[in-house]
């Protein structure tokens, strides 16, 4: 029995080296300490020795039992660590790898360069107003003094809606309201969409932008008007572009004048972007007409004032060199990351 004991002993070492993971592990203490396992069954047949063998072999068989419960302990432990060291080695994070990278979004050139526009304005005293891209023919056109028959009104230019609403055509009837709202004097800049049943073409877009302004006061003359634009060119396109006015004509204002740069590309000698001319047509302003102060209440013996329109888009292609409008409207990631 002895024998057998020690036998069995010397293969279990020898299995238990060979135990690789947990489940091995555990089919081994079935195997040899389990309730039907090796060591179990000899201690119960310790009992059936002669007497005098009993004590030596019961307790030769309890110190192997004692020596394989040790040694399945140290192996649990072997296992542990080398599941740990396994699930380090596998989850190890890269720290010189790079990063996600998550796309942000940036602000569109139309509304940077119309920040922009409306940041010079303000430094010099305009308070930006806002009026609604659904307006009526009276803040439209005849509180702006544009006469019922006149071209502009035609179906062919204005988007009509129901019920007499209509797409504004341009900004000024931000003045008129803005007049309405409060008392002279005043200074406002208002910028946003406008709409104009044009068809598409590169410097065409049935919506585009405009920034519009207003200064009421008692002595304002077209020299205020002449300073505050020249200020915001210089500004807006750099201290080497030079105004000039070319007289025009608006029902609401008068006299008039459209308000030309000199050419950026070729500093006013002459260029295809400019078709030789070296300048470019930017804005529209003039002394605000007698008519539209009546129509909003202001006596215009009392009060002058100058108006302005100036185009976003136009502003923002010649800034940034861009030639086809289009591709403010087109959602192109491929122009529009650009800036
Ligand atoms: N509303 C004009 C247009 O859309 C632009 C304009 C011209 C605005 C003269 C003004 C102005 O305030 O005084 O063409």
């Amino acid at each position: 029995m002895k024998d057998e004991l020690e036998q069995i002993c010397a293969q279990a070492l020898d299995d238990l080296s060979r135990v690789e993971d947990e489940a091995a592990l555990e089919e081994f203490q079935i195997q040899y300490l389990g309730r039907k396992g090796r060591i179990t069954s000899c201690m119960k047949s310790v009992g059936k020795l002669p007497p005098e063998q009993r004590p030596e072999m019961g307790a030769l068989a309890n110190r192997i039992k004692g020596t394989l419960a040790s040694e399945c302990e140290q192996c649990r432990l072997r296992l542990a660590e080398a599941g740990f060291r396994e699930r380090v080695r596998r989850d190890r994070v890269d720290v010189t790898l790079p990063g996600h990278r998550y796309p942000r979004g940036h602000i569109h050139p139309l509304t940077r360069t119309a920040r922009e526009m409306i940041s010079i304005f303000e430094g010099m005293g305009f308070v930006l107003e806002t009026g609604p891209e659904v307006e009526t023919e009276w803040y439209n056109f005849d509180a702006l003094n544009i006469p019922s028959d006149h071209p502009a009104r035609d179906m062919q230019d204005t988007l009509y809606l129901d019920r007499g609403f209509l797409l504004r055509t341009h900004t000024s009837p931000v003045q008129i309201r803005t007049m309405e709202r409060g008392k002279p004097p005043l200074r406002m800049i208002c910028a946003g969409r406008t709409f104009r049943a044009d068809s598409v073409d590169a410097s065409h877009s049935p919506m585009f932008h405009q920034l519009e302004g207003l200064m009421v006061d008692t002595d304002i003359s077209f020299a205020h008007l002449k300073a505050v634009l020249s200020e915001f060119v210089r500004r807006f396109f750099g201290p080497d572009t030079k105004l000039r006015f070319r007289p025009s004509f608006f029902p609401f204002t008068e006299p008039s004048a459209d308000g030309d740069i000199s050419c950026i590309v070729c500093g006013g000698r002459g260029c295809s972007l400019c078709s030789r001319k070296g300048w470019l047509e930017i804005l529209g302003a003039g002394m605000v007409d007698p008519h539209v102060f009546r129509a909003v209440g202001y006596d215009p013996d009392l009060w002058r004032g100058f108006a302005f329109g100036l185009g976003i888009d136009r502003c923002a292609m010649l800034r940034y060199g861009i030639d086809d409008i289009r591709l403010f409207y087109e959602n192109d990631l491929r122009f529009l990351d650009q800036f």
